[in-house]
């Protein structure tokens, strides 16, 4: 008999934007209705890049959030990072990893890094410490085709990055491809990566769906099926190299059908329900646990959730608009839903 009712202990999202202001008021109770504790990225304008900055913007999250859940905070790596700075925030809890955008990689990382060799100081002293950096893996190189940036980069940055760095645990985050999901499977304990749930489930098809379709467009765009599907299995292979990260990136619906759209996919209030039926498909619901809420505390050194969570293979219709935002999947039905 198919399973009815799955219950795991409660999740983290390893990797989500949560904005600022009313955006921030907004979605925050969606990730915090699935998720106990969430990595929050710091590409706010101005970006998140001192102890000051991270403090109070730590506040306005658990203001936003309500009570039972514990945002874990990342700073934003310049050119200037100073290790001193970095190992102090670390060491006071104030954040528990940094993160490397590439300079115009994305959304909001206009101040980020313009050559890794910056910051080789900061990520030295990162490692001795063994504090977490989070990178987002494109190159900006205007030459490189965009759907190759990803692997590029992991030629261009991230394998000598490791190389240098051997004890830095490194976390890969939102990968794409088969060059991801293979050098992180086949790269030593240090390196892990997160995975959305857009990844799992569209390719690059979905941007093109019978017109040009904004709402499927995040960074790093969606690939190839055959990327698609290896992402798939590292995801549901059991391997604790490989943890959910949503990358629910909210923007307003303006700011996404537009003539040059913000990418960022808003995935925060039905995440879990599609990961679910993921490792269904393949499966894999045994593993579920491990990806979802084992895996990224293991990796954070980090104790996992005490409490649980229950989804119920019962359909949800996914509403067209979520507070004026589109979010992942609007219309379609899912077959698992998080019991209240
Ligand atoms: C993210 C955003 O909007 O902040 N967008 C995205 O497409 N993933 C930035 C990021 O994670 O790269
Ligand atoms: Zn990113
Ligand atoms: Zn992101």
């Amino acid at each position: 008999m198919a399973i009815e009712t799955l219950t795991i202990r409660r999740p983290d999202d390893w990797h989500v934007h949560l904005r600022d202001g009313e955006m921030l008021r907004w979605v925050a109770p969606y990730t915090a209705r699935q998720f106990a504790r969430a990595i929050v990225m710091p590409n706010l304008t101005p970006p998140v890049t001192s102890s000051a900055l991270v403090s109070s913007y730590r506040e306005r999250i658990v203001e936003a959030a309500g009570p039972g859940f514990t945002p874990l905070m990342t700073c934003y790596l310049t050119d200037e990072a100073e290790p001193d700075e970095l190992a102090h925030g670390f060491e006071e809890g104030i954040w528990v990893a940094a993160k490397l955008y590439p300079a115009g990689a994305t959304t909001n990382s206009a101040s980020g890094v313009t050559d890794v060799a910056n910051i080789y100081p900061a990520l030295e002293r990162m490692q001795r410490i063994g504090m977490v950096l989070c990178v987002h893996g494109e190159v900006t190189d205007p030459a490189v085709d965009v759907f190759d940036r990803e692997a590029v980069f992991i030629d261009r940055v991230l394998s000598p990055l490791t190389r240098d760095f051997p004890e830095l645990r490194v976390v890969l985050e939102h990968i794409t491809t088969r060059d991801a999901a293979e050098f992180v499977r086949d790269s030593g304990p240090n390196l892990a990566a997160t995975v959305t749930p857009q990844h799992l489930v569209i390719n690059r098809n979905a941007l093109f769906a019978g017109g040009l379709r904004p709402h499927a467009y995040c960074l790093p765009v969606a690939k190839r099926e055959e990327h698609r599907l290896a992402v798939r299995a590292a995801a549901t292979s059991g391997s604790p190299k490989f943890f959910l990260g949503t990358d629910s990136a909210p923007h307003e619906r303006h700011s996404k059908e537009s003539a040059c759209g913000c990418a960022g996919i808003f995935n925060a209030p039905y995440a879990l329900e599609v990961y679910a039926q993921v490792f269904e498909e393949h499966g894999a619901l045994d593993r579920f646990e491990a990806f979802a809420s084992l895996n990224g505390p293991a990796f954070y050194r980090l104790p996992p959730n005490e409490a649980t969570v229950t989804l119920e293979r019962r359909d949800v219709t996914v509403p067209e608009e979520v507070g004026g935002l589109v979010p992942f999947r609007a219309g379609e039905t899912l077959r698992w839903s998080l019991r209240a």
